[in-house]
């Protein structure tokens, strides 16, 4: 039934029914009823958590060497809720990170990046790197003991890297070592250059998942023959929902049982006994102690590099026997590799 109203709307956007029935209703195969399929949406929910308590601790937040502790503080002690708010943040960035890490997992170990997926894998390992990048700065941000430590030990990490190395890092801190400009860049990186790669990057990645459509498996306790499918609209959405809501309730409390704390006030006069950087960056520090300097960051460069490339070098050790499981092996060890290196940093002072 067509009402003044709809008439109206309908005549100044005139999308149809159908149309709009055929943009969002994908039928998506069977498999991702298994929760641990529908991780990707995990991130993308997390990720608008971040966009809205941020922009409320924009509201406050003061990004100079001079203000930002006590802003914090104010923000911690005295607004409305600022404690809730700070925490929410803190909670759903290691939420992201974890959810970012889980879902990048089962996308190898089930081989969704495989041809022809390659390029949405490097689109996820931006993301990957986008997502790591905002942790870092997010965590100077607080302009406490391990910020500023941190920050300085990461600039300098950058310094070692040959040819760019010195130039990136000026570009970083503003000037040779951390000044008065150095909070502000890092500000604007976190709360602006970032989040809108991101949210490009994101779309580029949904974009090519709806052009590909999701990777087809199939499981042993399903019926023979091709792989079945269900509506993503409903059904599909639904379980995104229960995901979403389930999550909310988690990150909500975690906040508030184990609510963001504050260390003593960076004092550029006074190395810290111990400078960790956050959790998601131990098995990168455990790896800098390991190995110095430019041998290192190179490996370390090379590390990534063969992660962005993993689709085409898969190819390669599978071309002559594409049954291999080799790839299975080498996540296990990086897995455990990982795993291992990042307990080794969370268990030792140096
Ligand atoms: C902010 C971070 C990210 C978001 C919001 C995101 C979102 C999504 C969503 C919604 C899907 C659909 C299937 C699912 O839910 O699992 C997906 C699939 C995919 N993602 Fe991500 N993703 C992110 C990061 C990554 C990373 C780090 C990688 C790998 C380096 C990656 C690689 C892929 C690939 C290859 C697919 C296709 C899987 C298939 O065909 O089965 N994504 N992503």
């Amino acid at each position: 039934m067509t009402t003044p109203l709809s008439g109206w709307f309908k005549e100044r956007v005139p999308i149809a029914g159908d149309q709009l029935r055929e943009m969002t209703n994908e039928p998506v195969p069977n498999h991702l009823k298994r929760w641990w399929f529908a991780l990707g949406g995990t991130p993308a929910y997390l990720f608008v958590v971040q966009i809205v308590t941020g922009i409320l601790l924009a509201i406050y937040y003061k990004p100079a060497p001079s203000t930002a502790y006590e802003s914090v503080r104010y923000i911690k002690e005295e607004a409305s809720f600022g404690w809730y708010i700070r925490s929410l943040h803190k909670w759903a960035a290691t939420f992201m990170i974890a959810a970012v890490i889980l879902h990048q997992m089962r996308v190898y170990f089930t081989g969704a990046y495989r041809r022809p997926r390659e390029v949405n894998w490097m689109v996820g390992m931006c993301l990957l790197i986008c997502t790591l990048g905002t942790g870092f700065t997010g965590y100077s941000l607080v302009y406490e003991q391990l910020s500023y430590w941190g920050a300085t030990v990461g600039a300098n990490i950058t310094s070692t890297v040959p040819v760019v190395g010195g130039f990136i890092k000026r570009l970083l801190l503003g000037g040779d070592v951390y000044n008065e400009r150095t909070l502000s860049r890092f500000f604007i990186i976190h709360a602006a250059v970032l989040p809108v790669v991101i949210v490009a990057l994101v779309a580029v990645h949904i974009t090519l998942i709806r052009l590909l459509g999701v990777t087809e498996l199939k499981f042993e306790d399903e019926p023979p023959g091709p792989p079945g499918h269900f509506n993503f609209f409903p059904d599909h959405l639904l379980t995104e929902l229960m995901i979403g809501l389930v999550l909310m309730i988690v990150l909500s409390a975690t906040a508030t049982v184990f609510p963001a704390t504050m260390g003593p006030r960076a004092d550029p006069l006074v190395t810290p006994e111990v400078i960790k950087p956050e959790w998601f960056f131990y098995v990168a520090f455990r790896w800098l102690k390991l190995f110095s300097g430019t041998a290192a960051v190179l490996s370390m460069g090379l590390i990534v590099f063969m992660m962005f490339a993993w689709p085409f070098i898969d190819a390669r050790l599978r071309k002559n026997n594409p049954q291999s499981e080799v790839s299975v092996w080498i996540g296990i060890v990086a897995v455990l590799g990982i795993t291992g290196l990042t307990v080794w940093e969370a268990l030792v002072a140096h």
